[in-house]
């Protein structure tokens, strides 16, 4: 009988000493994912970041370090060296500017780290897989939205983001095509804004001491075109001219409910790609094949449908 006991008992031990093991050696095989994000301050990063966070959580596999270069090229370029130095699974970054961090990426490349590109570009070809809205389409939505609302004539006032990032360029590029023929729309002053909302209001200062007459302000974000409205508000001249911006959050501070509020007459939803990161993240970790490119859909938000995409 006591024989019997002690065998059950060792065995009990050692079936307890091998689940132990497994997940121990579960727990140091997790696949680290860096993500390098170009800055964690603005309200559509965050939003990036908590729909990563959120991803995640489903993938226990997975563990995150997130990096903020707080809009600092330089640092950015060190954030990635130091995941580089890690030894990373895979890299995903959201580049502050296209040309000072296409080097760094080539080279986490080449040393055999995947790499997802996410929302900005790099120029270069050394990547795993791109994930982003199409930012043509929506400047030249936006273009087409513009001519609508002013019947084919007007003057307008441009506020870029970031001239170094890949989407101002895009949404610049789109905008003129989507009013290239309606010569009588003639964008009277551009600035960059570096998507920030403060500079979009300092902008639109400048704007409205210069010219008498704006009919539209084309924002690239949603904040920059929040900063203009308030500045034509107090300057009392708000309703002299429709606000377009591009993001779409929802939320209460979100573009989308400052459509609801008639502040914006319409604004191009971005989503963010961070749940479509991970998801393509696990399929590289799992060896998959992935499209080099994956376009995320846009929408036009205007007064009629804004409710939906405010509250969702
Ligand atoms: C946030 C942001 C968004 C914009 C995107 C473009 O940093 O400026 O508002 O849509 O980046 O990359």
């Amino acid at each position: 009988m006591n024989f019997i006991y002690n065998v059950v008992k060792i065995s009990i031990l050692s079936f307890l000493i091998f689940i132990l093991g497994c997940t121990q050696n579960q727990q140091q095989s997790k696949y680290v994912i860096g993500f390098s994000q170009c800055n964690s301050a603005e309200p559509w990063r965050e939003a990036m970041n908590k729909e990563i966070e959120k991803a995640i959580a489903n993938y226990p596999q997975m563990e995150l370090i997130i990096a903020d270069a707080q809009q600092n090229n330089s640092k950015q370029v060190a954030d990635v060296e130091n995941f580089i130095i890690k030894e990373v699974d895979l890299l995903i970054i959201s580049p502050n500017e296209a040309k000072p961090l296409t080097a760094i990426v080539e080279e986490a490349y080449h040393k055999g780290i995947p790499v997802i590109v996410l929302d900005r570009k790099i120029l270069s070809d050394s990547f795993t897989c791109f994930i982003g809205a199409d930012n043509v389409q929506i400047g030249e939505a936006a273009g087409q939205y513009a001519v609508e609302l002013l019947n084919g004539k007007g003057k307008v006032v441009e506020i870029w983001g970031l001239k170094g990032s890949t989407p101002a360029q895009e949404r610049h590029d789109g905008f003129v095509k989507g009013i290239e023929s309606h010569e009588q729309i003639e964008v009277i002053y551009e600035q960059d804004g570096a998507w920030l909302r403060r500079k979009g209001r300092e902008i639109m200062e400048n704007a409205l001491q210069r010219f008498q007459n704006i009919d539209l302000v084309y924002a690239h974000n949603d904040p920059m075109a929040m900063g203009a409205y308030l500045a034509a508000q107090n300057a009392g001249r708000e309703e002299e001219m429709y606000f377009i911006g591009i993001d779409g959050l929802p939320g209460p501070e979100g573009g989308a409910q400052a459509v609801l509020n008639g502040q914006l007459d319409a604004t191009f939803l971005y989503p963010t790609g961070g749940q479509k990161a991970i998801e393509i993240a696990s399929k590289i970790l799992n060896g998959e094949e992935v499209p080099k490119y994956i376009t995320l859909e846009t929408a036009t938000i205007t007064p009629e449908n804004a409710e939906k995409y405010a509250n969702r």
